[in-house]
Parts: structure tokens; sequence; C-alpha cells
């Protein structure tokens, strides 16, 4: 078949979105960012695929994060990239920021996972090849691992960006002793941490509470989100029972038992106060977070273009009122 040649808008960076610089460092990235975790992999068709990367990069999405692992299948999320820069994003590879993350099991034995040189340094080749690229923007050690010497994970990434093969690096949900002395080898060494990835949102404050926050806006390194919106729990979808179609509904890293009636209470009070504020639920959840500027980007999933669009509609309110804030953690304690 012979694939339709992909015309980008013209308006892309003129259509309401917002860059962000990412910590004290040259790189600016739009407040939301597409993941590719669920929705991109071998189980979703390429046009489905295809149609949400397009709309994100017409609409001024330019960051696009990734993993080994992501798809599912393991690989498939990469693969369909890869396919996309075959046949539409090839020109607009300087336009684009791509992320990588290696650090969960990925292949069997005792190389394929976790936190070793061995393991960083043949995943990042794994995942260069299944994406067609050169090199990705940001490479991420995608977990702490306490088994191996933290120098020895950071010492990859370090001679990773000597190599060429990556232009920055990333750490992703270290715990708060172990990204203090992260970002101290790294900076050392003149390959700063450029982004600090962590679980984030309105449900769960986690880098707020640990400190870890402060800490990477002390040290100079920007701050993306994942999960803002706790996997679409903060947003309209499961207001109503668990459509069929939905995360919650495969029961895999959503799980039902999660939607008990406290939580339904909140969702909904949660939900009128962002009515209140002419935002549904999932823009109010988005603005929230990216009224605080440390936080560079929130990497939101979407399973449609429609939730797209929606999440973009988030950058147009970000302004919270002292009593909108204070309503908002009345509501969660219902
Ligand atoms: N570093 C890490 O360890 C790590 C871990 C997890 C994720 N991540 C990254 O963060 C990215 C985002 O994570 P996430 O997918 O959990 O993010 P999320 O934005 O919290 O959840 C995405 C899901 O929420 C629903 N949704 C999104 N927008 C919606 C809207 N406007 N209205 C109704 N429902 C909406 C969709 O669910 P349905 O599919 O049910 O429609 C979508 O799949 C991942 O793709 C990945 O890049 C990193």
């Amino acid at each position: 078949m012979i694939e339709p040649v992909y015309n980008p808008s013209p308006t892309r960076y003129d259509a309401g979105m917002i860059y962000r610089r990412a910590g004290r460092s040259g790189i600016q990235l739009p407040m939301l960012s597409l993941g590719l975790w669920h929705n991109f992999g071998s189980h979703q068709t390429f046009s489905k695929v295809r149609e949400m990367a397009h709309y994100a990069f017409d609409r001024g999405i330019v960051h696009f994060d990734l993993a080994n692992n992501y798809g599912p299948e393991y690989g498939t999320a990469e693969e369909n990239f890869g396919r996309l820069m075959e046949t539409s994003f090839r020109p607009y590879r300087d336009e684009l920021f791509v992320s990588s993350k290696a650090g969960y099991d990925m292949w069997p034995g005792p190389y394929g996972n976790w936190g070793s040189r061995k393991y960083l340094m043949a995943s990042l080749d794994q995942s260069l090849r299944r994406m067609k690229l050169d090199y990705v923007d940001l490479f991420y050690s995608h977990r702490y691992d306490p088994a191996t010497p933290l120098e020895e994970t950071l010492q990859a990434l370090v001679d990773i960006v000597r190599g060429g093969k990556a232009l920055y690096v990333g750490l992703s949900r270290y715990p708060l002793e172990a990204a203090r002395f992260a970002f101290d080898y790294l900076a050392a060494r003149d390959v700063p941490c450029l982004l600090f990835q962590d679980r984030y949102n309105l449900l769960d404050r986690t880098p707020v509470e640990s400190g870890v926050l402060d800490l990477a806006t002390a040290a100079g390194s920007g701050f993306i989100v994942f999960s803002p919106l706790a996997q679409g729990l903060l947003t309209n979808r499961y207001l109503n029972g668990i459509p069929a179609d939905s995360r919650m509904a495969e029961d895999r890293t959503l799980h039902r038992d999660i939607l008990d009636e406290t939580m339904l209470r909140r969702l909904r009070g949660l939900d009128a106060l962002a009515g209140e504020r002419g935002q549904t639920l999932a823009e109010m959840s988005l603005s929230w977070l990216l009224r605080d500027e440390r936080i560079t980007s929130v990497i939101i999933g979407a399973s449609s273009t429609a939730q797209i669009e929606d999440n973009l509609r988030a950058l147009q309110r970000l302004d919270f009122s002292p009593e909108e804030l204070t309503r908002i953690e009345t509501l969660l304690q219902l």
C-alpha cells in the first residue's frame, strides 16, 4: 500500500502550545508530552498510532516519551515509532524530542533487566534499531537498581552521551538519596540530569512529600510527570461505570478495586469543581500540575485524538484561586 504523504500543520507552533525550559538547560519542552506506554504497541492498529502521533505533532507536541518495554507487546511501541520515522516523521527529526529508557525486564537472563552497563548499552542499541534513529534526545535509567553500584549505572549514562547515542540523560523513579547522589555524579561529569521523571497527580503527591521535586529543582534538573491523570482515573471516564474499552476494563495496570465509593465520591466532587471552572476533570487535573512552574511537562497517555484535544485545553486555564485549591484538598479528604 502506498502511504499517504504527511504534511504537518503549518500552524503547529501557533496552536496554543506553551514550551517550558527543562531546569537549567537549553531544552524547552511542550507542557504536554505524549507517552507511548499503552495504546501505541502491536495491540493497536498502525493507522490509529499514526493518527494520534500526527495529531499531537500538528499541535506542537514535539516530545514523545518511549521505553524499551512499551507496547504491549514489549518493544512494539518503539517499532511503531520507527515506522512513523520511516513513513512520515523523518523530515522533521530535528523538530522532535524523543526519549527512551531501560530499567525493567526486557529480555530473559541476567543482562535484560535493572541497571548494569551491559543492559543499558545493549538496550539502547536495540531501541535505536527499533525506532530507526541514530540517537535519542534523552535516555533514562528507568529505575534505581539497588544491587548494581550506582556509579556503574550513571557512568553508562555518561558514556552513552559521550558516544553520541543520546544527547541528554534522565532518571526515572529514583529514591531521594539515590537521586541526590546521581544529580551530583552526573553534574560532575558535565552530563547533568536533564529530566527527573516521576508519578505525580492529584491523588499521588509522592514527589512533593519525598522532597524529590525540590531536590531536582535545586539540582537544576527539569521535572516531568508521568500518569498525570492517574491512568485515566482523574477524568470523566469512570464516573458512571467502567467502559469496556477503558484501561481499567483490562485490569492490568489500573485495577478495578481502586474505584470504591470513597474514590467515586472524590472524583465526582472534583468533576463538579472542574465544571465550575469551565473545564473537564482531565483538564483541571493537568492544569493543577502545570500551575507549578517547576513542572516542565506532563506526559499524557491517550487512546484517542479526542482525549489529546481535551487535554490540550488544560493550557488555557492554569490559574487557581486559593479557594479552589483549598476546595480540592477538602474534596480529597471526603
Ligand atoms: N517512568 C515510568 O516508570 C513511567 C511509568 C508510567 C508511565 N510513564 C510514561 O507516562 C506516560 C503517561 O502515563 P499514563 O498513560 O499512565 O498517563 P495518564 O495520562 O495518567 O493516563 C492515560 C489514560 O487516561 C485516559 N485519558 C487520557 N486523557 C483523557 C481524557 N481527556 N478524557 C478521558 N480519559 C482520558 C486514557 O485511558 P483509556 O486508555 O482508558 O482511554 C489514557 O490511556 C506513559 O505513556 C509513559 O510515557 C512512565
